[in-house]
């Protein structure tokens, strides 16, 4: 399923391209952040690799295979929860899976305790706060024990205690080996999480890099303009 190669992708809905030959390439491990301004296909990218949309050109592979031979779980910014309880909503989601009921059962409960909702197991998903929705989302990706994770801002709208307990979740995933591909506006966020930095703008990757050496010396000048533009935001986050 590694690398991960995309190479010249383009989406240009109604001649407009949005993305303009995109070119990346990921390892399997780590934590991979995508920034870039709003509207620069962040997302868009997202569900191009999670298979939810078609490119109109260009090519993704996965360890040369045009498709992906490992599982791969989205998480989108506005978590989609079943009208059932919280447990259901994690067991729902491994039923296409070859797994007896008991295992089922077994393994959503594991990862309801792992991100502290065993508790709310029996209430339904719609009544849980934003942190907990998301926490929800997280444990039902992580459920079908994905090889790669892609998570559209998962702490958009969280404050800063419900923002951690989702960081420890995604660093919990990473160390259980799962390649994870998301992105933030929260330039604090990036800092404390990545690996490596894909900057995209302008339809493209400008920049990929170690995420210490983006932030201390970022090659690009589009990445540079950015990372001042933020800068107050930026130190207003980092604790
Ligand atoms: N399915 C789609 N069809 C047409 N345009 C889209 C589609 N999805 C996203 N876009 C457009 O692509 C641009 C990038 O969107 P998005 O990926 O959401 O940006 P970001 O996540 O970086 O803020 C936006 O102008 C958006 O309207
Ligand atoms: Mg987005």
């Amino acid at each position: 399923m590694f690398p991960l190669q995309i190479a010249g992708l383009r989406f240009q809905p109604n001649g407009r391209a949005i993305l303009d030959g995109l070119d990346l390439e990921l390892c399997g491990e780590g934590i991979s952040v995508v920034l870039g301004p709003n509207g620069t296909g962040k997302t868009l990218l997202l569900r191009l690799l999670a298979g939810l949309l078609p490119a109109d050109s260009g090519s993704i592979r996965w360890g040369g295979a045009a498709q992906p031979d490992g599982r791969l779980a989205m998480v989108f910014q506005q978590p989609m929860l079943l009208r059932l309880s919280v447990f259901t909503n994690v067991e729902f989601a491994l039923r296409p899976q070859a797994l007896t009921a008991a295992e089922r059962r077994a393994r959503t409960a594991e990862v309801l305790e792992r991100v502290g909702l065993a508790h709310r197991q029996q209430d339904c998903a719609r009544l849980l706060s934003g942190g907990e929705r998301q926490r929800l989302a997280l444990a039902r990706a992580w459920a079908v024990r994905p090889r790669l994770l892609l998570l559209d801002e998962p702490t958009a709208s969280l404050d800063p205690s419900a923002t951690e307990q989702v960081e420890r979740i995604i660093r919990e995933i990473r160390t259980e080996g799962a390649k994870v591909l998301m992105t933030t506006h929260n330039l604090g966020q990036a800092t404390r999480l990545a690996d490596d930095i894909v900057f995209l703008a302008d339809g493209r990757v400008q920049e990929h890099a170690p995420a210490q050496r983006f932030f201390a010396h970022p090659q690009s000048p589009a990445a540079r303009a950015f990372l001042q533009g933020e800068l107050p935001w930026r130190i207003a986050f980092e604790r």
